[in-house]
């Protein structure tokens, strides 16, 4: 009988997505940026946190497509250097997951450049007026995967009529616009909330958190439903990042 009420049988919860740590560029070297992106894929991470700031939606700038564009050359030059010269798979295989993050009032308008400058998915603001489901959909026909965002003080509710149609929503744990900031520990409950309307209606998408992620927040976390951890300062301040990466992507 169990197997006809769920695939998971009476009450039992379905499998937590893998956990993945995406490291955020925000708190590597600006004078080197492909450098500190070349040290997250050396230690065996798949995805990187890009971070972009228009100065209007937040308080802060940081960089933009071209950046994006920079670091995918880079990725090529440097796979190319490391595996023989006709090996083109090989430099396709090591590609990075750009996890693109936009902070912008109006992230509409720049769609079609990140996703030209190699971003995988893109992540957009609820909180800016703009036509969300549309912009969302623009992500997905330019290729990409998408994501909705929510700063801390906007409730679950106000993503519940996008949930069906994403690939990850982003429960901000700080407020946006500047790396090295405390977790808010509040937001474990709006984690909650929003892993139960995933578990109820058997959505996939991921469940990221970003600001103020070090070892035992990402635990809290991950207890409270979220699979993917965005870490800028702790990662990057670690003394050993390879072991940072596995403690995140074992919990
Ligand atoms: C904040 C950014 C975060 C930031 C996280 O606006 O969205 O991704 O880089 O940095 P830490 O991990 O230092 O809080
Ligand atoms: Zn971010």
């Amino acid at each position: 009988m169990p197997a006809l009420l769920s695939p998971h049988g009476t009450g039992a919860k379905p499998p937590p997505l893998p956990s993945i740590l995406a490291p955020s560029l925000l708190a590597g070297d600006h004078a080197g940026l492909a450098a500190s992106a070349a040290q997250v894929a050396a230690v065996g991470l798949h995805w990187l946190h890009l971070d972009i700031m228009d100065g209007h939606f937040v308080p802060n700038l940081s960089f933009g497509p071209e950046t994006l564009a920079a670091l995918r050359r880079a990725e090529k030059e440097n796979a190319r250097s490391h595996t023989s010269p006709t090996s083109e798979l090989q430099v396709n295989e090591s590609k990075t997951f750009f996890d693109t993050h936009l902070m912008l009032s109006e992230p509409q308008r720049y769609l079609k450049a990140f996703a030209a400058a190699g971003a995988d998915l893109i992540s957009i603001h609820i909180e800016p007026d703009y036509d969300h489901a549309s912009a969302l959909a623009e992500i997905r026909s330019l290729g990409c995967q998408c994501g909705i965002v929510l700063n801390p003080d906007t409730p679950a509710e106000a993503v519940r009529h996008l949930l069906a149609d994403v690939d990850l929503v982003l429960v901000m744990t700080v407020q946006p616009g500047f790396g090295g900031q405390s977790f808010r520990p509040a937001m474990l409950e709006k984690l909650k909330t929003l892993d139960g309307w995933r578990r109820e209606n058997g959505w996939q998408w991921r469940l990221e958190v970003d600001g103020g992620i070090g070892l035992s927040e990402a635990s809290a976390c991950r207890a409270a439903g979220a699979d993917t951890f965005v870490a800028g300062t702790a990662f990057f301040k670690a003394p050993d990042l390879a072991a940072f990466a596995r403690s995140v992507e074992s919990l």
